[in-house]
């Protein structure tokens, strides 16, 4: 009997549908991001410590895509199993070799959510959160000749300070939105051209509308600025706008609308590599300010994270490529082109399904262009996010960004200014 059964299942469909919809309200929960104010440990305490769901028992779905080497429970997580938790903390890690890494000079700054430009030798590292209440403005630059940092300057006073979109043709950078001040604050639509030889700013026109993290790339002469989240931080765009610019000049007198982004959200890689643009990972939904307060304190929402890639080329229509190995956010400026691969480290995947909790990636992934396959290639030596990479001379950098409690403890927790090093042949 077709019609019973097809009622009968929209009827248990209402019911997940009602579930997720409790779920969803049960996990706008605090972020306690208390910023620690003495200077040798300058470290978020992100506890996302909110009460678990009662809607979500254990029936909370996983997400179709994680069977990331399901890991063996051990008699500890059994132990953790009696308030409800079965799954491994650190179930999402994928295999990967381990890599030598060798410790180089830290930042004069520990810095999350910064913007990273590599130019020759030099990596010229912008802004970020240095704890949730203080932002950056200004620049430092990291010199992969010398090893050392140096050559500190002052960003403009309107600029945004994280959730930037940036991207260099050599000499100039051309920086487009992103938040302005620290916690959860509104988007600017400010954008700027930096000249990296003398050290000047000139203004371009502002972004139609300002986003948080677009996708951002020099592509054909024009400046591409596509998806990020709008203006309450949460909401994906795919909004994709463009402006000519060349040698630190704009050409137009005002941005052009292109073809929209297949899916929106903030925090992806946005690559070209042989005349085609690609867009990879990210994610829907961020942090948001509470409302009502004043100084728009973060509270979580609930994040989808994914692992799709697209492509746009000649044909100017947005192609799907094979996806990543797993969801990977946090990445807009974790990633160097090594030897016709895109070379991405760490990032954050998809939350917890039963603790909720956010988790960090420490993979390096490997997208080889010419066949448009993935691979694992490598190990960061802790898990972070936002990290800020950087590759010279055979050797892969990062530097920058929020790292995971330990390695068993994939949750984040401090704000890094570390700088590491390996070998990488590809
Ligand atoms: C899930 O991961 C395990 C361990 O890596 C693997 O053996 C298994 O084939 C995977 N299953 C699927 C459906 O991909
Ligand atoms: C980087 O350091 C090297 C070695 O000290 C130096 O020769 C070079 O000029 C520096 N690069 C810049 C852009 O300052
Ligand atoms: C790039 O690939 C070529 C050919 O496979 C290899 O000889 C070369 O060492 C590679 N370079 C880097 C930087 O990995």
């Amino acid at each position: 009997m077709p019609r019973p059964a097809a009622g009968k299942q929209r009827k248990s469909a209402k019911i997940l549908f009602v579930c997720v919809g409790l779920l969803g309200v049960a996990l706008i929960a605090d972020l306690l991001w208390a910023s620690s104010t003495s200077s040798s440990s300058r470290s978020y305490k992100s506890a996302y410590d909110w009460p678990r769901p009662k809607a979500s028992s254990d029936s909370f779905p996983v997400p179709v895509s994680s069977n990331h080497s399901a890991k063996v429970v051990t008699d500890k997580d059994k132990k953790d199993g009696v308030h409800g938790r079965l799954l491994s903390k650190t179930f999402a890690d994928l295999p990967a070799p381990d890599l030598k890494w060798e410790k180089m000079a830290e930042s004069p700054v520990p810095r999350l959510d910064g913007a990273a430009i590599q130019i020759h030798d030099q990596l010229f590292v912008f802004a970020g959160y240095g704890t949730i209440d203080l932002v950056h403005s200004h620049v430092d630059i990291y010199n992969f000749t010398s090893n050392k940092w140096g050559g500190r300057f002052d960003m403009p006073k309107e600029m945004a300070h994280s959730h930037l979109g940036m991207v260099t043709d050599g000499r100039y950078i051309y920086i487009v939105t992103g938040q302005y001040g620290p916690q959860c604050r509104g988007p600017t639509a400010h954008t700027f051209i930096l000249d990296t030889k003398t050290k000047t700013w000139k203004n371009m026109p502002p972004l139609p509308l300002p986003r948080y993290a677009p996708a951002t790339q020099l592509w054909r002469g024009r400046l591409h600025v596509m998806g990020g989240s709008k203006e309450d931080r949460y909401t994906p765009a795919v909004d994709h706008w463009s402006l000519a610019v060349k040698d630190g000049k704009v050409l137009d007198s005002e941005w052009k609308t292109e073809l929209p982004i297949p899916r929106g959200g903030p925090h992806r890689a946005c690559i070209v590599v042989d005349d085609r643009m690609y867009i990879v990972g990210g994610q829907e939904g961020d942090f948001m300010a509470k409302p009502n307060s004043p100084i728009f304190k973060c509270s979580r929402r609930n994040e989808v994270v994914y692992s799709d890639v697209y492509m746009l080329d000649d044909e100017m229509t947005w192609r799907v490529l094979p996806p990543m190995p797993k969801p990977d956010s946090h990445i807009e400026f974790a990633w160097a082109v090594v030897n016709n691969s895109i070379v991405i480290a760490g990032g954050t995947t998809d939350k917890h399904p039963e603790t909720k909790k956010m988790i960090l990636n420490y993979e390096i992934f490997r997208f080889q262009l010419d066949e448009l396959k993935w691979s694992v290639i490598g190990k960061l030596p802790f898990r972070v996010k936002t990290t800020l990479v950087g590759f010279w001379d055979g050797w892969f950098y990062f530097t920058s960004g929020q790292r995971d409690r330990g390695p068993d403890d994939p949750t984040p927790k401090k704000v890094i200014g570390e700088m590491w090093r390996t070998k990488l042949s590809l």
